[in-house]
């Protein structure tokens, strides 16, 4: 598993929005990797700022199975997913749902502009 976390400085109500999505991504991430045994088995997360608009980006990606149809045509979303669109929504952020190598989900939640 590897991590690349930026040193990033949000407002507590968007930090703890951040850490629910986290623990909700790597915890579907590790339980579908792991029930599929072949091939290598990864698990990537990403925490940045972006400029432009200033926003606060966390993204987790696996090499695992990939979503089946009805998720990422956002048609049946399970509990986890569920939590991290309403948080997303609550903050007015976006949620990209997609299959690339496996399994990717990117949360980018807008920073209050400084000044
Ligand atoms: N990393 C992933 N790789 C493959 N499928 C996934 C992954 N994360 C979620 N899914 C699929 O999306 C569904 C919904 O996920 P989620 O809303 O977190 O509900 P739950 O984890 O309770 O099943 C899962 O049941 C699974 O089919
Ligand atoms: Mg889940």
């Amino acid at each position: 598993m590897s991590h690349k976390l930026e040193d990033i400085t949000v407002p507590v109500r968007l930090s703890v929005a951040i850490g629910i999505v986290y623990n909700e991504l790597i915890t579907n991430s590790a339980k579908y990797v792991l029930s599929d045994n072949t091939g290598p088995r990864e698990i990537d997360v990403i925490l940045d700022e972006r400029d432009d608009p200033p926003a606060v980006q966390l993204s987790v990606r696996d090499d695992g199975p990939g979503f089946p149809p009805a998720i990422v045509n956002r048609k049946q979303f399970g509990y986890g997913l569920t939590v991290v669109e309403s948080l997303v929504s609550q903050h007015e952020g976006t949620l990209v749902v997609e299959n690339t190598l496996g399994a990717r989900v990117t949360v980018t939640l807008p920073l209050p502009q400084t000044r």
